[in-house]
């Protein structure tokens, strides 16, 4: 047997019997820390972690089985051996229910120690790595699916459950949330992330050729077919097919899809052939898919299969706490070296609704980086939909000409074409111009606007 050498944490009121094991654990090449109490060892846990726990049952202030219980609350990861004068059957029942690693009776035999000490080794390592793994995979998949609202950590969340299993994922949410982000993300954490990831854009394939492009086909199978074609299933062999647009799927197509995923294999145009496929399938649409089949455009059958576990992308609008970082991580995608923000441009973004989601977002803040000078975006670089935004309108048609203006005569036009689009109600046209009555009364009294 090769040794192991290993950081072994040995909890035992008994000087002697805790001089005596050390010594056989120590020449056996491992780091052994001793503690009398339980007490003890909580203590220095939060500063030190071991591999491995042994620790005796009976001992003055806490016991062995109390100690494991709150051992395992703060590093679970780490195996404890009971060690028991007491071999009684209840003890074991219950040091087996709160999670120990098993139990040796007094006196032990220094062989039987050891074994058990390499055992629980390994697999304190084997979940050491585990762990590690899934943390790596944690901060990857926050660096795709970037946000911190508790919609997108529920996102997150369910990626990261599924991404291991083979079930068909149905994306859904409005343009633009990150439907394809998160398709790719479910590959790039998944085992088959070294594979390819095959995205076909159901929507743009011309009818006819639906089943040739997904499927395959042999050349001469009909007018254009040239030369064989793999198809985007055989493509994606061993990897992930996402199907975006899915609702966009003519009907015969839908059929055609619908016995491909449920017997995994496709049938390229012109053979009879069946090829087996494996293909992990992602689809996603922004369209409602039960309203569809309502209106018999999308098959109810492929519906179910393919809305195994369903993830919904929430809108910006639903999670503008994401939108300051999301600004960040999408300046920095474009620009390591990416301006900053000015609290009022950050209060538009705020203030906006996004129709067209973190797509838009990332948009205008595109365009921002090109007018932002001395690194600082500021408000007037940000270009939104200026329709949704009443406070950006006069910005967006008026511009300032070669030859100036006065700025005298252009509030009294404004005012004058407030008043006759209100005809003559103030209260209203001191609205559509952003200001007080009082504030209109004054300015119209000033100009002279007021009929006496
Ligand atoms: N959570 C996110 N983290 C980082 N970037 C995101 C996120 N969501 C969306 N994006 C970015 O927004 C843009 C649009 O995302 P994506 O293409 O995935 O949207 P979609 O839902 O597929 O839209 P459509 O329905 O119009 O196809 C991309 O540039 C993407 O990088
Ligand atoms: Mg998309």
């Amino acid at each position: 047997m090769t040794k192991m050498s290993g950081k072994i944490w040995f909890i035992e009121d008994d000087n002697n019997l805790r001089h005596i094991l050390s010594a056989v654990m120590r020449d056996e090449g491992h780091e052994v820390r001793e503690f009398p109490y339980a007490e003890n060892a909580l203590k220095a846990l939060q500063e030190e972690l071991p591999e491995v726990i042994l620790t005796d049952f009976q001992m003055p202030g806490m016991n062995g089985v109390e100690f494991l219980r709150e051992v395992k609350n703060i590093v679970p990861q780490v195996p404890v051996i009971i060690l028991t004068a007491y071999g009684s059957v209840e003890l074991a029942v219950e040091s087996m229910k709160s999670d120990a690693y098993d139990f040796l009776t007094k006196p032990v035999s220094n062989d039987h120690l050891l074994i058990v000490i390499r055992n629980a080794l390994e697999l304190s390592r084997a979940n050491a790595q585990l762990n590690q793994q899934s943390e790596s995979r944690k901060e990857l998949l926050s660096s795709i699916i970037v946000g911190d609202s508790k919609q997108i950590l529920k996102v997150r969340e369910l990626v990261s459950r599924i991404a291991e299993q083979n079930t068909t994922v149905l994306l859904s949410g409005e343009t633009g949330t990150g439907k394809e982000v998160a398709a790719r993300a479910i590959h790039s954490i998944s085992s088959r992330s070294s594979k390819p990831f095959i995205a076909v854009n159901c929507s743009a394939i011309p009818e006819n050729l639906v089943e040739s492009e997904l499927f395959g086909h042999k050349k001469g199978a009909f007018t254009g077919a040239v030369s064989d074609r793999k198809g985007f299933f055989l493509s994606a062999d061993c990897g992930t097919i996402f199907l975006d647009e899915i609702g966009d799927l003519p009907l015969n197509a839908q059929a055609k899809l619908l016995r491909v995923l449920e017997e995994q294999v496709v049938t390229p145009v012109g053979t009879s052939t069946e090829i087996k496929i494996d293909a992990r399938v992602i689809t996603a649409t922004n369209r409602n898919l039960e309203e569809m089949i309502k209106n018999k455009t999308f098959r109810e059958d492929l519906f179910y299969r393919i809305n195994v576990f369903p993830i919904h992308l929430p809108s910006l609008r639903e999670r503008k706490d994401d939108i300051s970082i999301l600004a960040t991580h999408l300046m920095k995608q474009k620009n390591s070296d990416s301006p900053e923000i000015s609290n009022a441009a950050m209060q538009l973004l705020l203030d906006y609704d996004w129709p067209g989601n973190v797509r838009e977002l990332d948009n205008v803040l595109e365009r921002a980086m090109v007018f932002a000078e001395d690194g600082i975006i500021l408000s007037e670089h940000i270009e939104i939909n200026v329709r949704h935004e009443s406070a950006a309108i006069g910005k967006a048609f008026i511009e300032l000409p070669d030859t100036g203006v006065s700025l005298e005569e252009l509030e009294i036009e404004l005012i004058r074409q407030a008043l006759k689009r209100t005809e003559g109600n103030q209260a209203h046209a001191a609205r559509l111009l952003g200001i007080t009555r009082s504030a209109l009364l004054y300015r119209m009294e000033k100009h002279g606007l007021i009929e006496k």
